[in-house]
């Protein structure tokens, strides 16, 4: 089963996340394990205070490495197997639905390590972390937003935390596409009708319809997607106009 820690000063952020909704559930089901871990247990002041002006000057506090490394101790000695551990600063590699896959795929003990206020002491990250893990290219005020966008992503791929009628399609037949629309009741609202074929009850011409939709919205809106993409026979039939030189 895959197990997930999180050290965090605010594990309260990261349960509001991951303890509701489908990720709760699948822990409560034991289909996955996280756990968030309160580095200021690990200060050695009686005020939890983890933190210190850095060395060279310069406005911020930075997390020193004594803490962050007695708390990563403690938890590593809680999993059955060495985790690999993930330092999130906009530094890192920028995350993708490609590297949720890799990290489900390679580890079954992830470690995540969230920083706050200008960040960790250099020590740490150079002697405890093994990859650090961006979002996107802009600055949070802490990695616990990051780490519980990456533990979600993650969790998600792993067996039994979706129910069959949450499966991810959007990895099978759509995978590398944009989502099709999707429409529910009434069939009518504010005058805008739901399109007649997703009526029909005709399973093979709704396929068709979402195949042809998630390509039109995939390359109006994420061209470097579309590029990728290598249409079938019947993609070719139905829209091959997409592919066509003129089609810009
Ligand atoms: N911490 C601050 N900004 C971040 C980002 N963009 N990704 C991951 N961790 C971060």
């Amino acid at each position: 089963m895959m197990r997930i820690d999180i050290i965090t000063l605010f594990p309260e952020m990261c349960e509001a996340f991951l303890g509701s909704s489908i990720i709760g559930r699948a822990r409560k089901d034991n289909k996955i394990e996280i756990n968030c871990h309160q580095l200021r247990e690990f200060s050695d002041n009686k005020w939890g205070r983890v933190d210190d002006t850095p060395y060279g000057g310069g406005m911020g506090l930075v997390i020193r490495a004594e803490p962050l490394a007695r708390c990563c101790d403690h938890v590593i000695s809680l999993f059955p197997k060495k985790p690999h551990i993930i330092y999130f600063s906009p530094k890192g590699r920028v995350f993708s639905q490609r590297i949720a896959g890799e990290l489900k795929d390679t580890h079954e003990n992830l470690l995540f390590v969230c920083g706050h206020y200008e960040g960790v002491d250099q020590r740490f990250l150079d002697k405890y972390v093994d990859e650090e893990i961006s979002i996107g290219d802009y600055v949070l005020t802490g990695g616990e937003i990051a780490a519980v966008a990456v533990a979600d992503a993650v969790a998600r791929l792993c067996p039994g935390v979706l129910s069959s009628d949450e499966c991810f399609q959007d990895e099978s037949h759509y995978c590398g596409l944009l989502e099709y629309p999707q429409y529910s009741k009434p069939s009518v609202w504010e005058g805008m009708k739901v399109p007649d074929v997703l009526m029909s009850g005709h399973h093979e011409r709704v396929d068709r319809w979402r195949r042809d939709q998630a390509l039109i919205i995939t390359k109006k809106r994420r061209p470097d997607m579309f590029s990728k993409i290598i249409p079938d026979k019947s993609d070719l039939k139905s829209v091959g106009y997409l592919w066509e030189k003129s089609e810009k």
